[in-house]
């Protein structure tokens, strides 16, 4: 039988690296600059960046999206989701006085937008169990499709890693199984890119 699981301990995990290297990749866990922004130039395919749009970056740390995608000279209004409450502290102090992003706690404040995109918020699994956490990832897109009008997008580690660099305690996804789950549940137009050099994978789920 599946439980959901209890998230204090990935609450914890994420508390102590930003407490230990603040508003950095290494603050939320990348290994770099170069591995985080790769992952958003993967997420942010689902956008069409000719127009302005809304967007929630679900999980969102200390919201290295949001200036990504100045940088990148999108056009977007931003809203940043995250459960460990330093992380959102260090979100509002990196970002004061910049226009157009919003940073909340409270999962129910968030608007419906364009775009959900997630990054790096399924890797640490810590002792839940890798069906606990299936389940888990399950129930959040169901979120990312009732909170998205033009799609959502989320990254993975990927079960094709080399195994004598896999961690116990990281959720190493299944590409084919949630290619499957998201085109039977949510949308014909479903991409899976896996060609981006790092062992991670990038699903786009395409509405309308
Ligand atoms: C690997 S970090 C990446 C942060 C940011 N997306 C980035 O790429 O810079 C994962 C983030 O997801 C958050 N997180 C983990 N599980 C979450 C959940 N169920 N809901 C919302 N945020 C979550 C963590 O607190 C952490 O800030």
């Amino acid at each position: 039988m599946t439980t959901m699981p209890d998230l204090e301990i990935v609450k914890n995990y994420f508390e102590k690296s930003v407490d230990a290297h603040g508003a950095t990749p290494q603050g939320v866990d990348w290994n770099s600059e170069f591995s985080q922004e790769i992952r958003f130039e993967q997420l942010l395919k689902i956008c069409d960046p000719t127009n302005p749009f809304s967007i929630v970056d679900y999980g969102c740390g200390y919201g290295a999206l949001a200036d990504y995608l100045t940088k990148k000279g999108f056009k977007a209004n931003y809203f940043g989701f995250d459960i460990v409450d330093k992380m959102l502290i260090t979100a509002r102090e990196h970002h004061a006085g910049k226009s157009n992003r919003t940073f909340t706690e409270d999962r129910n404040l968030l608007p419906v937008c364009d775009y959900v995109v997630a990054s790096g918020i399924f890797n640490y699994r810590a002792n839940i169990s890798f069906e606990d956490w299936t389940t888990h990832i399950i129930s959040i897109f169901h979120q990312f499709n009732e909170l998205s009008q033009k799609g959502f997008s989320s990254n993975f580690l990927t079960k094709y890693s080399d195994t004598d660099h896999m961690r116990s305690d990281l959720y190493y996804a299944d590409p084919c199984y949630l290619f499957d789950y998201c085109k039977r549940n949510f949308s014909k137009n479903v991409a899976l890119l896996h060609d981006y050099t790092i062992y991670d994978f990038t699903i786009l789920v395409r509405k309308g």
